[in-house]
């Protein structure tokens, strides 16, 4: 079953100098249990996506068309504080920065013992066995010690590992991690990827892995989203989107970064588009190198080539021997 369906989103950002098309008309679903990569370079529009399932889009974006069904039900048509009863406790969100997203002025103890508290009414000392829990679950060493310590006291990877402990405090069914071992070493990376791997397994948690790194989604996705300037190129699984990927996902899986270089994902030859005037027809055409004529003036459907492998490209079938 899905729990999560996206049709036809479009959130846009209406800037002085003007329409930034973010995510224009993204259609994508993720099944119960499941991980699911979202997946793009920079500026693709993974993170705009996630914010408007949460309907967090920050000002001046708003989301301006499309549907969101959670569960079954319509995101887009609840009120702002039926809304608040999603953030957290359905659907929760944990990002790249963990020190940027720990309050530095409070103890760990107190800004999670809150949340708690605060949506569950109840006791501070219940609250607080709660919060242990949590951080065991992330296994973060010694929780108990770690409610009187401040976020600067902790490693990255162990601030990760208490953001995720608080993403999870409301037992939420949905989780989008935004990148988050961008800002970490490869080693605790690997750490935060398994931990992910196993909350995922453990408590039959749902989760959308946006990265840029082709090499994580592999590890942890059953089903992959490519995402370009704001639309979907392709959806599949990792066999079908490795043995006939779309042209852009056959860019991206060779730009696949070696560990001595940076993890970003940079290297397709080319610039990203200037959304406030995205390319006509298919918005890769300028970078593409099976683009022809057609490309440029027809926007290519996103069609089911079979067994749920989605793709939208003109030349697809013709490039894959049909
Ligand atoms: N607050 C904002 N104001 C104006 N434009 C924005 C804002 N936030 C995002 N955008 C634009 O929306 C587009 C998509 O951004 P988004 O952050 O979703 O990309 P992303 O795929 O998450 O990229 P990254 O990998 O760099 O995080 C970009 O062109 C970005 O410039
Ligand atoms: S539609 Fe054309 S430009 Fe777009 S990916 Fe396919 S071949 Fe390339
Ligand atoms: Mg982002």
């Amino acid at each position: 079953m899905d729990l999560l369906q996206v049709n036809d989103l479009k959130t846009y950002f209406f800037t002085e100098a003007g329409v930034v098309k973010a995510v224009d008309g993204i259609t994508f679903n993720v099944e119960k249990g499941c991980t699911v990569g979202l997946v793009g370079e920079s500026g693709s529009g993974k993170s705009v996506t996630a914010q408007s399932v949460l309907r967090i889009v920050p000002r001046p974006g708003k989301i301006i068309g499309g549907k969101i069904f959670f569960n079954g039900e319509d995101i887009l048509s609840k009120k702002e504080d039926e809304m608040r009863s999603y953030r957290g406790k359905k659907i929760s969100l944990i990002f790249q920065d963990p020190t940027s997203s720990l309050n530095p002025v409070f103890t760990i103890g107190s800004q999670l013992t809150e949340i708690v508290s605060q949506h569950k009414g109840v006791k501070k000392s219940d609250a607080a066995e709660e919060v242990i829990k949590a951080l065991s679950l992330v296994r973060l060493p010694d929780p108990e010690e770690a409610l009187n310590r401040y976020p600067h006291q902790f490693s990255g990877g162990m601030k990760q590992r208490i953001c995720i402990a608080r993403a999870l405090l409301l037992n939420p069914e949905l989780l989008f991690a935004d990148e988050p071992t961008t800002n970490l070493d490869v080693t605790i990376q690997a750490q935060i990827i398994n931990l992910l791997m196993e909350l995922q397994k453990n408590i039959g948690l749902t989760l959308v892995m946006i990265t840029h790194d082709m090499g994580i989604v592999t590890q942890m996705c059953k089903c992959v989203v490519v995402l370009y300037a704001g639309n979907v190129m392709e959806i599949g699984s990792i066999e079908q989107i490795f043995q006939m990927p779309h042209p852009y996902t056959e860019a991206l899986l060779k730009a696949v970064p070696r560990l001595d270089q940076t993890r970003k994902l940079v290297s397709i030859p080319g610039n990203i588009p200037n959304l406030i005037n995205p390319p006509s027809g298919c918005r890769f055409h300028p970078r593409c190198q099976y683009a022809i004529d057609r490309c440029k003036d027809e926007i290519p459907p996103l069609i089911d080539v079979g067994d749920g492998h989605m793709i939208s490209c003109h030349r697809w079938r013709e490039l894959n021997g049909g």
